[in-house]
């Protein structure tokens, strides 16, 4: 008797786990040169405190939302040594340290916080050097796989030449395998694109925020992967009628759709929906074999008139 409801268990967790790998790999991967990302990822911001500050409400769920996000397959995990700062890093080394050479971690440098939990621009060569050697440390690894540059508040194509040429030189030394940008115009891709080669863009784009509709479709023109953040809508989650109408429709969540939608919208978009809880993240893994029939795609698409912030 014991054997059997043993196996039974084995048997659960087994099956459970296969067909949430399957879930991730069915998504489709995208590959940074070696580095293959599933379209399924993760990012860490939300296992930090509110506002990305202090440490995890619950330590030891951060610690189990991780583990989760790789045993089920995903190899693209979003951090920062901001989140925290430093915590959520520290965080990621533990759970994950000895990391499995599948998985690949992307961070961002450019910001820096400070006490009042702001997030002012830290773009000088000795900021972003220091950034980049303080993920290396905290991460525990010899190279970044992928480091975004984040801007802020400019759109001016000029005012990223300088930073972005900063992180080319760190990539010439071999401390960063590919580059990124974040918070970007399409100006400034193309000033970084004459820099050195851009690799992923991470902008603020949902089913309901498409200001970067242009820029998506132009980034999976020229294989530049799309990294939407706030996928669900970042801390004010999305809600349209329309949306729950066409989740109940289907039988899936809310976020479920949004995060279907955003799979369907362009093979170039990744993933990186932020969780502190493993039941979210499995809902949001779940996400992936949501199939969206044309009529649902026609009615979410009603939801926004897409406003291009972007003209390529
Ligand atoms: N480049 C940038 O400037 C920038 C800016 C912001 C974020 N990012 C990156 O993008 C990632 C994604 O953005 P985000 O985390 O801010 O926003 P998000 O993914 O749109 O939403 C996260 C929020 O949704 C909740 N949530 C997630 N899954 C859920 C589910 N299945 N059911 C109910 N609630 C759910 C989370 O709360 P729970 O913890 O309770 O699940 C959290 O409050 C971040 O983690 C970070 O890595 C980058």
């Amino acid at each position: 008797m014991a054997e059997s409801v043993a196996a039974s268990v084995l048997h659960r967790d087994h099956s459970d786990m296969t067909s949430e790998t399957m879930t991730v790999a069915a998504s489709g991967t995208w590959k940074i040169g070696g580095l293959e990302l599933t379209r399924i990822g993760y990012g860490t911001m939300r296992l930090a405190g509110p506002n990305a500050w202090g440490p995890p409400y619950d330590r030891a769920e951060a610690l189990a939302v991780l583990r989760t996000a790789v045993e089920a397959g995903i190899t693209h995990i979003d951090t920062s040594d901001y989140y925290g700062p430093h915590l959520v890093n520290e965080l990621v080394r533990e759970a994950l340290h000895p990391y499995p050479e599948h998985l690949h971690i992307a961070t961002k440098v450019g910001a820096r916080r400070t006490p009042d939990r702001g997030w002012p621009a830290a773009l000088s060569r000795r900021e972003l050097v220091q950034a980049v050697h303080d993920n290396l440390r905290r991460l525990d690894v010899p190279a970044l796989d992928l480091v975004n540059l984040r801007m802020t508040r400019s759109r001016a194509a000029a005012d990223i030449v300088d930073p972005f040429t900063v992180l080319a030189e760190l990539r010439e030394q071999g401390l960063i395998r590919h580059l990124g940008v974040s918070n970007v115009s399409a100006e400034q891709v193309r000033a970084a694109q004459r820099i050195a080669p851009v690799t992923a863009v991470q902008n603020h784009y949902n089913l309901v925020s498409r200001y970067d509709d242009a820029l998506v479709d132009w980034c999976a023109g020229q294989g530049i992967a799309y990294v939407p953040f706030y996928p669900l809508g970042g801390i004010r989650s999305l809600q349209a009628d329309a949306l729950d109408r066409v989740a109940a429709d289907l039988g899936v969540t809310a976020r479920q759709t949004a995060l279907a939608w955003l799979l369907h919208r362009s093979p170039a978009i990744l993933l990186i929906p932020g969780t502190s809880s493993v039941a979210h993240l499995r809902e949001n893994i779940a996400a992936a074999a949501v199939h969206l029939p044309d009529r649902a795609l026609r009615h979410l698409d009603d939801l926004t008139a897409p406003r291009r912030r972007t003209s390529m």
